[in-house]
């Protein structure tokens, strides 16, 4: 879905409001970029469309509260922040031999309001701290 591309103070314009349902994911287009959309209890989130894991479509995953699951190898993001809760569910030495060729980082989040019953995206937050 594409916005208005409205810019207005360093936000931009990025969807209607009323077709982001609370806890629903929704992918918009920002500028040729691609961001995932979703509204919790009423407090708007933006982040990539794509996962920093390998690239899973962000938009196809699951939320539980604020904490995104990707639907390829299930790692888990906080949208509040990006951080990582989970980088992937593989465990022993897939795992090991997976974080060593792609180490954990977290997922791009934005600044987002709603407002004129628009949702916007602002600068991207700055990143929590990665832990290796
Ligand atoms: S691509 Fe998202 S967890 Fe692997």
């Amino acid at each position: 879905m594409r916005g208005s591309g409205s810019h207005v103070d360093g936000w931009i314009d990025v969807i209607d409001a009323s077709v982001v349902g609370d806890g629903q994911l929704v992918e918009a287009e920002v500028e040729g970029h691609h961001v995932l959309v979703t509204v919790v209890d009423g407090t708007p989130y933006i982040a990539d469309a794509h996962c920093p894991h390998m690239g899973g479509p962000l938009p196809k995953g699951k939320l539980d509260g604020t904490v995104l699951t990707c639907p390829w190898h299930h790692s888990q993001f906080d949208l509040t922040d990006g951080h990582v809760v989970r980088w992937t569910d593989w465990t022993g030495p897939v795992k090991t031999m997976s974080e060593f060729v792609r180490h954990p980082r977290p997922l791009r989040v934005y600044e987002a309001k709603i407002e004129h019953e628009r949702i916007w995206i602002g600068p991207q937050k700055e990143p929590p701290p990665v832990v290796t």
